[in-house]
């Protein structure tokens, strides 16, 4: 997915979170990946911040929840790839949060708050990307480097 800001000129991101270098596993297509996923959850935050229409921030939020599903799709299959063997566990936190993303969806169709929502995006979303990173994508980034398995999705 092409990111239309990318490059030596990129501002600072108005809102949402800047990705920090610290939260690179080393794995280059789940760091892009990742990269992404901060980008779109700052792309939703501004939605809300900027006070947009109930449907640029429904479409921006549908972007995210969609980046979420097929990025955690390639990580899976990576890990079946590599007969990783912590799979389980990592499957499990992943459905967890996709049913936090969809939780989050249906309460925005419900109230329509942009700003509960940004809020949520930015201590529910955020924080949990982060800790998820920081953890167990850098565990699951180890081993395959570390194993000589298989390297991309
Ligand atoms: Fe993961």
């Amino acid at each position: 997915m092409k990111d239309e800001r990318a490059g030596d000129s990129d501002p600072q991101w108005k809102y949402g979170i800047m990705w920090n270098e610290s939260w690179e596993t080393g794995h280059e297509q789940i760091d892009e990946q990742h990269k992404e996923l901060f980008r779109l959850a700052s792309d939703l935050i501004e939605a809300c911040e900027q006070g947009s229409n109930v449907q640029t921030v429904d479409k921006a939020l549908d972007f995210l929840a969609s980046y979420v599903v097929r990025h955690f799709a390639d990580e899976e299959t990576l890990m079946t790839q590599s007969d990783y063997p912590a799979f389980e566990e990592h499957k499990n936190k992943h459905e967890d949060f996709k049913q936090t993303v969809a939780e989050l969806a249906r309460q925005f169709q419900e109230s329509g708050s942009s700003s509960d929502l940004s809020h949520k995006i930015n201590s529910i979303v955020i924080q949990w990307l982060i800790t998820h990173i920081s953890m167990l994508d850098r565990n699951l980034a180890y081993y395959v480097r570390s194993a000589g398995k298989q390297r991309s999705f």
